[in-house]
């Protein structure tokens, strides 16, 4: 025990112990009389209490003193009576008044009449009908009655100065009508610190404290003629309390993109984008996807009244697409034999999901090439803890001679386990635009349930063909805010986009699987 209470002692910085020594001396000493004994500054004083009263040396008690005072409107009022009452005084004789003589008739200044007006109204004391100003009962009874906030008023003309502990009730009534009222009193709040030991205080002194002169900081001179070696030293306690700190860093959201397309660009991929408002023949018709077809409303589209229309890509494309969706066009299936209407092609859309990006990128490329983006995609979801009517979607194609259905089960395996996900499964699906068609899910332990994040497939001759593409293709459109979700373990979505400071100060730095 005694050798903890060496070693707190030790460890006190000498503002500390100067402290402490006052204490001993005066146990009701106030701050600034230790301020003014030891040389220290005020502040130095505070801030040496603050640290022993961590360290539960001692207790800090606040003492707040609150006092009142008249402002000039205040002090005009006290002498010649609250607006309110010199009306009063008027309608004593005459019981009503024109609301326009007021002014002459009471003697009040031009900004006292709307205050006037306003507390004979709520003191009921006066009724004001069609510009007229007439007399209560209730006025009348005030009349020899002077009201607790004007009583308090004629103190405060003598006194200067309330403090409100040295007021009787009816006073206190009064001073809070007129803290009601604007601009009439002025509080100050005086703010006393005293100190306390606790018995571990009363301990430390005790066993006594010598003040030394300690090196804080040491001098080139001090270290180059040995002086150091003699110097004496405070302890550093590595206990003592620090502040938090919350660097900057960068959205968890935004993170796991910048990871994404890191995994990309390393497995040799080409970034691409588009726009967010597509015409619905690059969203859609360009995919495959049947005008007539429900598939359009599958995914619960955004259509955008301005711009209604988007224009189209050049024609023969427009032409080679229409076919392959009436006939099968060049390719050697039926299509879906109906009419095309380049109208609904035209409509303007809010990208329901990546995969228009891939058809774009395929008609202006040639293969082979790898290619991949990232982006925002609109759908008309009901929020709830796992939808949003936005998110993101990683978006992939592969084209070229010999690939196959084997490699997008590879890079899809790849993609999963450098970003962490070892356990990811496959199953048969259906888009109109991909044949073989695959979801995919990864196996979250935490929850010990697969959970699905994507689709994925070898786009279909009917899309591959109309783009000039000769060679199979594989592609992939995959979520994100759900890898997130179980990168960051949250369980409603809405976490992503509600920046919670809180959450986001908290969120480890290094929360994420590094890239080799
Ligand atoms: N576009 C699909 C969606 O948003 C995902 C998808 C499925 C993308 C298969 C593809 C694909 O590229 O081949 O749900």
């Amino acid at each position: 025990m005694s050798d903890d209470i060496t070693k707190i002692i030790n460890e006190l910085h000498i503002y500390e112990k100067k402290l402490l020594k006052e204490l001993e001396k005066d146990e009701n000493i106030t701050p600034d009389k230790i301020a003014e004994n030891t040389g220290m500054d005020i502040k130095s004083v505070m801030s040496a209490a603050g640290s022993l009263a961590s360290k539960d040396i001692i207790i800090m008690e606040k003492d707040v003193e609150e006092h009142f005072q008249l402002t000039s409107d205040g002090a005009l009022f006290a002498d010649e009576g609250l607006p309110e009452r010199r009306v009063i005084n008027v309608l004593k004789e005459k019981k009503q008044i024109p609301m326009k003589d007021l002014m002459g008739a009471a003697g009040l200044q031009k900004f006292e009449v709307n205050i006037a007006m306003g507390w004979l109204v709520r003191k009921n004391w006066a009724k004001i009908d069609k510009g007229v100003i007439s007399i209560t009962e209730k006025g009348e009874n005030a009349f020899n009655n002077l009201g607790s906030d004007e009583e308090l008023l004629s103190i405060l003309k003598i006194k200067h100065i309330i403090n409100p502990f040295e007021l009787p009730n009816n006073l206190l009534k009064g001073l809070n009508e007129l803290k009601n009222r604007k601009n009439l009193l002025k509080d100050t709040k005086k703010v006393d610190h005293s100190f306390k030991l606790t018995p571990l205080g009363s301990k430390i002194l005790e066993t006594g404290i010598t003040i030394k002169e300690q090196a804080t900081q040491l001098t080139h001179e001090q270290l180059e003629s040995g002086e150091y070696e003699k110097l004496s030293y405070r302890p550093y306690d590595i206990n003592a309390e620090s502040p938090n700190i919350f660097p900057g860093k960068m959205h968890p959201l935004r993170k796991i993109i910048e990871e994404i397309r890191d995994i990309f660009l390393n497995m040799g991929f080409t970034e691409s984008d588009g726009d967010i408002l597509n015409s619905a023949f690059w969203n859609f018709d360009s995919l495959f996807q049947p005008q007539d077809h429900a598939a359009r409303e599958m995914q619960d589209t955004f259509y955008v009244k301005n711009p209604a229309r988007v224009d189209l890509p050049d024609e023969e494309l427009v032409e080679r697409v229409a076919r392959t969706h009436e006939d099968g066009g060049e390719t050697s299936s039926e299509g879906w034999g109906y009419k095309w209407d380049v109208e609904v092609a035209k409509q303007s859309v809010l990208r329901t999901h990546t995969t228009g990006i891939s058809t774009k990128y395929l008609e202006s490329h040639e293969p082979p090439f790898k290619m991949f983006s990232v982006g925002r995609v609109f759908r008309r979801e009901t929020i709830n803890y796992k939808h949003l009517p936005e998110f993101h979607q990683v978006e992939g194609v592969v084209a070229g001679e010999n690939i196959n259905f084997q490699n997008l089960l590879g890079i899809l395996r790849e993609f999963y386990k450098k970003l962490g996900f070892t356990q990811v499964r496959f199953r048969p699906a259906y888009f109109p635009y991909t044949y073989l068609s695959i979801e995919t899910e990864v196996f979250f332990e935490e929850k010990d349930s697969w959970i699905e994040l994507g689709g994925a497939g070898m786009f279909r001759p009917e899309v591959l063909k109309p783009l000039g593409i000769d060679t199979p293709a594989l592609a992939f459109g995959l979520g994100i805010e759900r890898l997130a979700m179980l990168r960051y373990d949250i369980n409603d979505i809405r976490m992503l986009y509600k920046s919670d400071i809180k959450w986001l100060r908290e969120l480890p730095l290094d929360k994420g699987i590094k890239l080799d």
